[in-house]
């Protein structure tokens, strides 16, 4: 196997940078990686308007190292009351690249989300009419679903009907974490796509408890089973352009991870294309890696692939325990133990 690989310039397509003192942390990781990412808008407030997301593309740009090229592709959070006319600005704005559903009550700072989807149905077939994906958090919020169920029962229960209803809509289906979203993709058309997560296809559910209860590894949608990573390491490393990079990287404040309620979410940035690298050579298929991380996206979001490439060696490296996180500290995928690539 190779110990070096030179790859066109990834993408992440799904990232939090969260705001404030916070972007001067998070933002260098991801651009030092990335050419583009797209950026998730569920801040308090979230992001509902074009004037509100061309705004917080200016603070991502002023956390930029100087030197370093990188553009933040925004997103509108859906809410009932997003109306066509805000879909016609976004498409008519150079910034904004999507629309982020959340169901109301599904994850972090999801409150403002979708209560009724029906609510935004004259939304969505601007939407579909204009082809302006839609990125959806796909896990029902019913409590009386087991937490390991939502997934499923969403594509069944919402996702199904949902693209009967607007069978053009241009749909990404965020963060995957199941057989069930696999075999889901397989079986639509090219319109339909999916991110996965470096933490979904390293780890599985044990690892929330491996040696004690393990907060870091809380995310959502939550770590499934073995026989699930394995089934979303098949489908990254298919060569299938339906599956592409997203790392969902989305940093927390020690302190908020580390309680008696933790938040859900895991900061990877600070390594994710290392990690995925792990992850592609684990599967044999490090050759299918710049497919995954740098061609599909664009290809998906109508966008040009980027030209500058960047090279990964193997040769481990220690992450550190903690890393700065505006006024506070984050603790990192990985802490203090090894990456087996590096960014050369
Ligand atoms: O684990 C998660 N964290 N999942 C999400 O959907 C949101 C994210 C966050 O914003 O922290
Ligand atoms: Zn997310």
């Amino acid at each position: 196997m190779s110990d070096e690989i030179t790859l066109t310039l990834p993408d992440d397509w799904h990232l939090h940078v969260r705001d404030g003192a916070a972007l001067f942390s998070v933002v260098p990781d991801t651009a030092r990686r990335f050419g583009r990412a797209i950026i998730m808008p569920n801040l308090r407030p979230p992001v509902t308007t074009v004037a509100e997301a061309e705004a917080y593309a200016g603070r991502i740009r002023e956390a930029v190292p100087a030197g370093v090229a990188f553009e933040p592709l925004m997103t509108l959070y859906l809410t009932d009351k997003t109306r066509p006319e805000e879909i016609e600005r976004a498409v008519a704005s150079p910034r904004v690249h999507a629309v982020k559903y959340y169901p109301a009550g599904a994850t972090t700072n999801s409150d403002a989300g979708v209560t009724d989807l029906a609510r935004t149905f004259d939304t969505l077939a601007v939407m579909e009419d204009h082809g302006l994906p839609l990125l959806i958090h796909g896990e029902v919020t019913d409590p009386a679903v087991d937490v390991f169920d939502r997934e499923a029962v969403f594509i069944d229960t919402v996702l199904i009907p949902l693209l009967q209803r607007f069978p053009r809509l241009r749909v990404v289906l965020e963060h995957i974490t199941t057989r069930q979203a696999v075999e889901f993709l397989l079986a639509t058309e090219d319109h339909i796509a999916a991110t996965i997560t470096p933490h979904h296809l390293l780890l599985n559910r044990n690892a929330l408890f491996t040696g004690g209860i393990r907060p870091h590894h809380y995310c959502l949608p939550v770590l499934k089973r073995e026989a699930h990573r394995q089934a979303l390491l098949e489908a990254a490393t298919s060569g299938n352009p339906k599956f592409f990079l997203g790392t969902d990287s989305a940093p927390h404040a020690r302190a908020a991870k580390e309680s008696a309620c933790g938040c859900a979410g895991i900061y990877s940035a600070h390594a994710a294309i290392e990690l995925y690298a792990e992850a592609f050579a684990e599967a044999g298929a490090l050759a299918r890696l710049e497919g995954f991380a740098s061609r599909h996206g664009p290809a998906f979001y109508g966008l040009p692939h980027n030209t500058e490439t960047i090279t990964l060696r193997r040769e481990p490296w220690t992450v550190p325990e903690r890393l700065p996180f505006g006024e506070e500290e984050l603790v990192p995928l990985r802490a203090g133990e090894t990456v087996g690539w590096r960014l050369v």
